[in-house]
């Protein structure tokens, strides 16, 4: 990276370098140095201080038709960024300005101002608009209490509950009265769920069947299940679906490395015969609830009644490294790169 002292801005991104075959490894990525213009009128060039690493990248590593397009091949991958104002073509945002936008995996952003937004640090940390106060916060926030349509004495289980979305949604139900209980994928993850985030009961899903592990800590059974995982995960919490149950479909994970589809869960006629409702769900379909969602869970950390945890990777050429580890359950709570020490 350079300034525009020799008159050229050079900065790096991170791109696509080959489709993956299951799991990513670093030769699906390259850093490529570029040179980096000024902003037009209507632009906005933010320097990345912090990047988001998210699980439906992995998705969009592939070839093919998904619900966001495919990465393309020898171009920069993207994602949610925060970063600060170093020149501007709109009159609302000035340099030194701390933003938001969605052109990450690079050390600079040309970001049309439109698709800029302002973050207020005086609400949370910088980093807690990718996490807690961002998309992962609120795809908990709308799963958990639009689509899991909480009742009262509702039991709800949370699978990935160590994670950015989980964590959250477990405390969420926990901070409206009901019985939760977690997965997660080790004895480390499962003692943050019981010890700082309150969960009732939490397993490791590697220590046997989670059939067996969800019947031991749910012996009552579930009426909610919040579905960041799929698979084995998602067969087990329809077995143990109490009548009326409600399924909130938010993501697969298990399946996302897969080279071959597995075979869906064995026991679906549990939907009609306990009247199981299974509904998936895209955060960006319910921004009527972005607001609510800002000011509810914005009040509850600022009453300490929420926690969240960020795990940070450091530089950007190692984002390859934080996707890779993501998928792997390297991260407790959001994972992050840290593109750039703030000033
Ligand atoms: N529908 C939407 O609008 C929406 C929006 C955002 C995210 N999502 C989905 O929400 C889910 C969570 O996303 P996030 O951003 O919060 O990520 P995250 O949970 O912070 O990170 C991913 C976690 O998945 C777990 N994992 C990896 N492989 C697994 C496997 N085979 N079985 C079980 N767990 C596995 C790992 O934790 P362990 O150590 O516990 O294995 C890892 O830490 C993902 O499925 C994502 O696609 C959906």
């Amino acid at each position: 990276m350079s300034g525009p002292a020799d008159g050229r801005r050079r900065g790096r991104e991170i791109h696509l370098a080959a489709r993956p075959h299951g799991l990513p490894t670093p030769r699906d990525f390259r850093l490529v140095e570029v040179d980096v213009p000024d902003p037009v009128e209507g632009e906005v060039l933010v320097r990345n201080e912090l990047t988001s690493v998210d699980p439906y990248m992995r998705g969009r590593m592939d070839a093919g038709p998904s619900y966001m397009p495919a990465f393309e091949l020898d171009a920069p991958l993207d994602g949610g960024a925060i970063g600060r104002v170093v020149a501007s073509g709109d009159g609302r945002f000035s340099p030194g300005q701390l933003v938001s936008h969605a052109l990450g995996w690079r050390d600079y952003a040309l970001v049309p101002a439109r698709h800029v937004r302002a973050v207020d640090e005086t609400l949370a940390p910088a980093s807690a608009y990718l996490g807690v106060l961002g998309a992962p916060g609120w795809t908990a926030y709308v799963g958990l209490f639009d689509v899991g349509a909480l009742r009262d004495g509702d039991v709800v289980f949370v699978s990935g509950a160590a994670g950015a979305v989980g964590s959250l949604a477990g405390q969420l139900a926990k901070l409206r009265g009901h019985r939760v209980v977690g997965s997660a994928g080790s004895p480390a993850k499962v003692a943050h769920l019981l010890d700082e985030l309150g969960f009732d009961a939490a397993f490791d899903y590697h220590a046997g069947p989670v059939a067996e592990l969800l019947a031991a800590a749910a012996p009552e059974g579930i009426d909610v299940y919040f579905d960041n995982v799929g698979g084995e995960h998602l067969e087990a919490a329809l077995g143990a679906m109490r009548l009326h149950g409600r399924v909130a479909v938010c993501g697969s994970i298990s399946t996302y490395n897969a080279v071959e589809r597995p075979a869906g869960p064995r026991n679906l006629d549990l939907l009609f015969a306990r009247r199981i409702t299974m509904r998936g769900f895209m955060v960006r379909d319910h921004r009527d609830r972005y607001d609510d969602f800002v000011r509810d869970v914005s009040g509850w950390l600022r009453d300490g009644r929420i926690v969240y945890r960020e795990t940070f990777v450091d530089g950007l050429e190692n984002a390859p490294q934080a996707l890779i580890g993501l998928l792997r359950g390297a991260n407790t709570g959001k994972m992050l790169v840290r593109v750039a020490p703030g000033p």
